[in-house]
């Protein structure tokens, strides 16, 4: 996966649509700290955006978020042009966007433009025939 997002990284940059990685791999109690924070600010609202532990992707070390490389909030990627530069090119390293727009009654999270999930070039590719295709629908787990 790391060579992937290297090579995403890579092209990107060439692309003149420079990204980082913002959040990738979160231990069960940074995740926990994190759902905890949103929680007491948020209520049950905060399910839209975060994950309690143990039902976070982020600590699985296969998805993460993406930032413009400035030190903006994570949210205000979705307003970049590297936003559509993933959503059209993720595919080819491997990565989805796993929470798609519109889709929020089946992965349980809002549009996540920024969250992208290592699933391998193969699987990815399968699913970029159905554009906004959530992996649940594409498992076949709903
Ligand atoms: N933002 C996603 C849902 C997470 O916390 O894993
Ligand atoms: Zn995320």
């Amino acid at each position: 996966m790391r060579a992937a997002l290297n090579q995403m990284f890579a092209d990107a940059k060439a692309a003149k649509m420079p990204l980082a990685v913002r959040s990738g791999y979160r231990s069960w109690a940074v995740q926990d700290a994190s759902f905890k924070r949103a929680y007491a600010k948020y209520g049950e609202g905060a399910r839209r955006y975060y994950a309690e532990a143990g039902h976070s992707e982020h600590q699985t070390g296969l998805s993460l978020d993406l930032s413009d490389g400035t030190s903006m909030q994570g949210y205000k990627f979705a307003a970049t042009k590297q936003a559509g530069w993933v959503a059209a090119n993720a595919a080819r390293y491997g990565f989805i966007i796993r929470y798609p727009e519109g889709k929020r009654h089946i992965t349980g999270v809002d549009h996540e433009p920024w969250h992208i999930r290592y699933v391998g070039v193969e699987v990815a590719a399968a699913m970029a025939k159905t554009p906004g295709i959530t992996l649940e629908e594409y498992l076949g787990l709903v």
